[in-house]
């Protein structure tokens, strides 16, 4: 499977979310062991996710686990508790720069952790994380993806919503989540848009999906199941995308000397034959 279209956040002290995030649509689940866990909680929830990837067949979605943050003093025995069970990868929540990721990877070497296991980042829930989104690029070849976060930036911040008056999100947030999307894209790896909390609204999740898919993110984080088909069809081409693409990289193989040509009376050039051969290589999942 290629890039994930769709990763669901479950909390990790539940069993039964678990179980059903397991068997759902989703590409990539997310156990969190972060905030969706209540502290007294806390240590359930690490065993709990180190019994479930103990348990986990070679089919279904990837398994990532969000640990705690470096600075809770809960980032190393989260990571030491699971490395061995073999996730598909680890998620640090409020990292600052590539430096984070760099320690992360130290930790997971440290508990003896496959080389196989992934990093993926929230890298915007922070002030200074936003000063930090240049500095992902080599800091760690097991860094995957980059997601970013309104909630946690917003309360760091000390505002008292992350919309502006007319309901649109607030110029810093749209901010981190462009800065997000450069970072990820300059350190090689995939943008993955935030989440969309108001589960029940499928029509404005759509909406928000398609926002993030034609600004360049890859994937979606999620928080319910129903999500799922809606974030996995709005990032997979369609047909008609796909023909377009198709017909592009003919049109080149067809003239392997021009920069570039005419098609139905349009220039095409080198940029449109990237994205052709990007959307060619999203639709090949499974
Ligand atoms: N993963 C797996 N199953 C989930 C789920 C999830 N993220 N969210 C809901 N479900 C299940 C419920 O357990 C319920 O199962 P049931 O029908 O067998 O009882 C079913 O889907 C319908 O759930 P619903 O009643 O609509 O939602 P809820 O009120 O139980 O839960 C939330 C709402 C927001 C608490 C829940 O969706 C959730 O826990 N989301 C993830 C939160 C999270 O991990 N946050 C951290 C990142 S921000
Ligand atoms: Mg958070």
């Amino acid at each position: 499977m290629s890039e994930p279209r769709s990763w669901l956040f479950v909390p990790g002290d539940s069993e039964k979310k678990i179980a059903k995030a397991l068997a759902s649509e989703a590409d990539a689940v997310i156990i969190d062991l972060e905030d969706s866990v209540a502290d007294a909680n806390k240590d359930a929830a690490r065993a709990l996710a180190a019994e479930t990837l103990a348990d986990a067949g070679e089919t279904g979605p990837r398994i990532w686990v969000r640990i705690n943050p470096l600075d809770s003093g809960r980032a190393e025995p989260d990571i030491a508790a699971i490395a061995a069970a073999a996730p598909h990868g680890v998620m640090l929540p409020k990292a600052e720069s590539g430096a984070d990721i760099a320690l992360t990877a130290r930790y997971i070497d440290e508990a003896g952790g496959a080389e196989a296991i992934r990093i993926c980042a929230v890298a915007t829930e922070t002030a200074r994380s936003l000063f930090g989104l240049d500095s992902y690029a080599d800091a760690s070849d097991r860094l995957a993806m980059l997601t970013w976060g309104a909630e946690d930036l917003s309360a760091a911040l000390g505002a008292t919503s992350k919309y502006d008056i007319s309901g649109e999100l607030s110029f810093t947030y749209r901010l981190a989540r462009s800065l997000c999307l450069a970072g990820a894209v300059a350190a090689g790896v995939q943008p993955v848009d935030t989440l969309y909390a108001d589960f029940g609204d499928e029509e404005g999740l759509m909406r928000d999906c398609e926002a993030g898919r034609r600004e360049g993110f890859t994937g979606k984080l999620a928080i319910h199941p129903a999500q799922l088909p809606v974030i996995n069809a709005a990032f997979t081409p369609s047909e008609e995308e796909l023909a377009e693409a198709r017909r592009i990289i003919a049109a080149f193989a067809d003239h392997p000397e021009a920069g570039t040509i005419g098609l139905d009376g349009r220039m095409i050039d080198r940029p449109h034959l990237v994205q052709a051969q990007r959307t060619v290589a999203r639709a090949k999942r499974g």
